[in-house]
């Protein structure tokens, strides 16, 4: 048994991979279980405040099992931000109306699709796509309920990934509003619903992201006070709640985002407000691990370089965010190459992929007992934003298997 610092690899996922480096062929794939989805979801059904809605952010990962998990774990629907998003989420079994909108740059046909289908909300990120939406509205003869997104001027500048503050591409910029929504509410196709407003992603500290919350009711008063014909009736947080990645026993606190929340909704006075929460990473990283075979081990002038088959490729997000996701090793006894073929013991080493390019990288500096040639490197929490950020194209190495186990056969 092989085991991450922090998080064991499930035995039956252990099982698959042992199974699977028997057969012929050289292992690589990511294998999916999407029972921690499930009950990710189900908890935060059962434990936010009234009014507050769980969308799944699909970008995290697109591959139907995953919007079937969403969809069998009573998600309210799925937060999309292209029409192949949509497309793959009606194909999942959600209707148009569990569809909310979101992501700067939509065109013209996918605004049209919106509008033809019914999406439940359209998230505005600009003027031009206001006009644009209302104008495909009118000629359609309907009206669409709209959010929009506003571009905080705060930030959490711990996160890995930041959607607000500083000038940004997303939604328009909270100074701007006293010009832009007096615009968008004479859209007479629009019915203006409220606001979106995405602070951070990769959020471990609950504080951080109520500050932001507490931030957006601030904001929704001042627009109430100022507009006194508007009800922002529905706040999107966007998604943010952070993973464990680096394994520091600290993961993030459901319970407590969910107690301070509710506290705040009394405190404003926002009962019976409807609230949004478009989450990716929480949700689905901890159902998926990336497995790919060592193929060499090198000496390299004081490092060993452990070569693996898949590299960013098929699992960037490490290389692409600077970071080491969990990684354990599954031992496999293979058939030696040669004599004078050296392993990994007790030490800290590189890991990269086949591709030609030093930003090929999995992982850096980590600290490995025992490898060799032939086992298999499992990476942990790579079922967000995993090969759906990848770069697959590049060198046309075939794409890896997506194994999708029935969480179910291993209840007992
Ligand atoms: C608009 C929007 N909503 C939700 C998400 C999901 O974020 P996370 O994976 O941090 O929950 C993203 C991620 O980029 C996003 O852009």
């Amino acid at each position: 048994m092989s085991f991450f610092s922090s998080h064991s690899i499930p035995s039956h996922i252990e099982s698959e991979i042992q199974h699977r480096a028997a057969a012929s062929g050289t292992l690589n794939c990511y294998i999916y279980d999407t029972a921690p989805m499930r009950e990710k979801i189900a908890h935060l059904v059962q434990i936010m405040p009234k009014g507050l809605e769980v969308f799944y952010a699909m970008k995290a990962n697109p591959h139907p099992a995953f919007l079937k998990a969403a969809l069998d774990a009573n998600a309210v629907g799925i937060e999309i931000a292209s029409l192949g998003e949509a497309t793959k989420a009606v194909e999942a079994g959600f209707t148009a109306n569990r569809l909310i909108y979101t992501g700067p740059g939509k065109s013209p046909e996918e605004l049209t699709w919106s509008v033809e289908n019914g999406v439940r909300t359209v998230h505005i990120e600009s003027l031009v796509e206001a006009h644009r939406l209302n104008e495909i509205c009118r000629k359609n003869g309907k009206n669409m309920d709209v959010l929009l997104r506003i571009n905080a001027n705060f930030d959490i500048h711990d996160a890995q990934t930041t959607f607000s503050g500083g000038s940004k591409k997303f939604g328009i910029d909270e100074e701007k509003l006293d010009d832009a929504l007096p615009q968008i509410l004479a859209l007479t196709h629009l019915n203006f619903r409220g606001l979106h407003v995405f602070a951070a992603s990769g959020v471990l500290d609950v504080g951080d992201l109520l500050k932001n919350c507490e931030l957006v009711f601030d904001l929704t008063k001042k627009i109430e006070k100022t507009y006194s014909n508007v009800k922002c009736d529905i706040i999107d947080f966007g998604g943010g709640f952070g993973v464990d990645y680096l394994e520091t026993g600290e993961d993030f606190n459901p319970q407590a985002y969910a107690d301070g929340l509710a506290a705040m909704i009394t405190d404003y006075g926002f009962e019976g407000r409807h609230f949004v929460l478009e989450l990716g990473r929480y949700l689905a990283a901890d159902s998926g691990y990336f497995c790919t075979e060592i193929l060499d081990i090198k000496e390299s002038r004081g490092k060993k370089q452990v070569i693996c088959a898949g590299g960013i490729n098929h699992f960037r997000r490490p290389a692409a965010l600077s970071i080491n996701h969990p990684l354990g090793i599954i031992r496999t006894s293979a058939d030696k190459i040669f004599d004078g073929q050296i392993a990994v013991k007790n030490e800290k080493v590189y890991f990269g992929g086949p591709l030609c390019t030093s930003a090929d990288k999995l992982a850096n500096d980590v600290f490995i007992e025992k490898a060799d040639i032939g086992d298999i490197a499992v990476f942990g929490l790579a079922g967000a934003y995993g090969l759906t950020m990848s770069n697959q194209e590049f060198l046309s190495h075939a794409r890896p298997e997506e194994v999708v186990l029935d969480s179910k056969e291993f209840d007992s």
